[in-house]
């Protein structure tokens, strides 16, 4: 087989990996991009965890459940009323899969209009040599490519409890979260975090029992401790039901579902039935496929590949972004890190401000901040102030019937600069960006405070957050 050479090959066609893909092509390179996922078919679905079992599918389902939310609990409020209203799961999770479909042919589109080659299968290290890599695709067409210049973007896949693996039918991964296909009457997630609170939001709107069990004893720790407490309430009251400070000790599955037994918080022994259980334990990066010994290139003790703060790995021309690197896993973040590597490759200076990575939990309500908690500015010796805003006095969340949570934002005390923003509410996840823009352009709280924020919106509440800052909010 004779060999394919390109510029530049990428390795996985997730948000890290295509994007870099695309940057690349625009800028000149011959590229290659190569992705192993398959759809249900058999075929090429590009994209990713995010695309494929991540942040498009987990958003369809949180969409079609919160409309289903609000016909059942909030229609009336308003004057609206439906009775009987159902939920067709095998249709939600049609919808979800068009949403996921429309999204990889958007990607296959993209690569043509880039002219950006595309392989579907699995790439791995053949050999180095003096014109670069060898990069060996297996799958039904399979190739061999030779390219000096390598960005593996293989992303990350959900991590296991310890002799529990994923069935994806009774124990569950994001992927089998997404797939259920009738509602559960008890739902177990295990893990507080991102992935147990978004799905086990779904289920808990279209009517399961959810029960969630957390390892650490505080809530959402990477949160500002103020919205972590009100998120932690209004999903009380809401229903889920979630346990801090757990140690799990055993999980056994039966023919009816699984059965848990744990300690709870106080070291009372506790048990636990479940039709499904989510296990959402954090993720670990996807470098098993790579055959990274051919080439030697260095992965750290987890399994990731380790690289500098440009993303150069210990090999000349072998970069890595994405979830495969260190940092949060982020869909955005591998975007932005494949991007300022193409940009490398090209003679500029690709640059990923770490600092402004935005956050957003797609719960109801949303949870979204940028920069540095109050706990994390004590920690720096950071002397600030904060102010903060309730959405109770936004006239917009009046009229929406949505007032829950607030904006607080947090200020140098000597210069004013914003140093961190957190916001829990509704549309947090599209109000966030207001924070970043801010922070990016390194403004002053005051600066935020004197721009004109249209009447009436929910971002007043961020105007408002920042001038109380000040101690000068208008409307509270
Ligand atoms: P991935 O998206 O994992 O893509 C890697 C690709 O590489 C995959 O297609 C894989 O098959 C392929 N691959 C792996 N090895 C090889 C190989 N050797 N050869 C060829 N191909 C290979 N992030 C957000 O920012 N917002 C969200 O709302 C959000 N929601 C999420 C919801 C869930 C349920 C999950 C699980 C994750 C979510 N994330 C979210 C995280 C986000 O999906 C990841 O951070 C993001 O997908 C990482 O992108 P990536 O390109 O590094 O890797
Ligand atoms: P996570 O890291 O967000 O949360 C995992 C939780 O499980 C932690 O709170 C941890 O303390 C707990 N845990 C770990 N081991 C445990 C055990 N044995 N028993 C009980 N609890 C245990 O990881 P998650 O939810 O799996 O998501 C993975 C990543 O995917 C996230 O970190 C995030 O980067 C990304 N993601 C992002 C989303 C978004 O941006 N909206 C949505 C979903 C996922």
């Amino acid at each position: 087989m004779s060999k394919q050479v390109f510029d530049v090959v990428v390795l996985g066609a997730g948000p890290g990996g295509y994007v870099a893909a695309i940057r690349a092509a625009q800028l000149g390179f011959k590229v290659a991009c190569v992705d192993a996922w398959q759809n249900a078919q058999g075929g090429p679905a590009p994209g990713g965890t995010c695309t494929n079992v991540g942040c498009i599918p987990s958003k369809a389902l949180l969409q079609s459940s919160e409309h289903f939310e609000q016909a059942n609990h909030h229609f009336a409020e308003h004057g609206i009323s439906a009775t009987r209203v159902s939920m067709d799961v095998s249709r939600m999770l049609a919808r979800k899969d068009e949403v996921v479909k429309q999204n990889n042919d958007g990607i296959l589109y993209l690569f043509k209009k880039n002219k950006v080659t595309f392989f579907h299968g699995m790439g791995s290290f053949a050999a180095a040599h003096g014109e670069g890599y060898d990069i060996e695709v297996k799958g039904a067409k399979p190739a061999t490519l030779q390219a000096r210049q390598v960005i593996v973007a293989c992303g990350s896949s959900a991590r296991a409890l310890p002799d529990l693996p994923f069935d994806e039918k009774t124990v569950l991964s994001n992927d089998g979260a997404l797939r259920v296909g009738a509602v559960p009457k008890r739902l177990g997630v295990i893990g507080a975090g991102v992935i147990g609170l978004e799905m086990g939001s779904v289920w808990r709107r279209l009517g399961a029992e959810v029960t969630v069990l957390e390892a650490l004893p505080e809530f959402l720790g990477a949160a500002d401790e103020h919205i972590a407490k009100e998120a932690l309430k209004v999903f009380a009251k809401q229903g889920l039901s979630i346990h801090l400070g757990v140690q799990i000790d055993t999980v056994k599955t039966t023919r009816k579902g699984v059965t848990l037994t744990y300690r709870n918080a106080k070291g009372e022994a506790q048990s636990l039935e479940v039709d499904k259980l989510i296990v959402s334990i954090g993720r670990a990066p996807n470098t098993q496929g790579l055959n990274a010994e051919a080439v030697g290139l260095k992965l750290d003790a987890k399994g990731a590949i380790e690289v500098d703060a440009d993303c150069r790995t210990n090999l000349p021309g072998v970069w890595a972004v994405g979830d495969v690197v260190r940092g949060p896993m982020l869909a955005h973040k591998a975007e932005e890190e494949g991007v300022a590597v193409a940009e490398r490759l090209a003679g500029q200076h690709g640059h990923v401000d770490m600092a402004t990575i935005p956050w957003v939990i797609y719960t109801s309500p949303e949870i979204a901040w940028v920069g540095r908690t109050e706990r994390q500015l004590k920690a720096d010796g950071v002397a600030y102030r904060a102010g903060s805003f309730p959405f109770l006095a936004n006239g917009r969340a009046r009229a929406l019937g949505d007032t829950t949570g607030m904006v607080k934002v947090l200020a140098n005390a000597q210069t004013d600069e914003l140093l961190g923003v957190h916001i829990i509410g509704p549309m947090a996840s599209e109000l966030i960006a207001e924070a970043v823009v801010a922070m990016s352009f390194r403004a002053s709280a005051e600066d935020l405070a004197r721009i004109c924020h249209a009447h009436p919106t929910l971002s007043e509440a961020t105007k408002e957050a920042a001038l109380a800052v000040d101690k000068r909010a208008l409307n509270f």
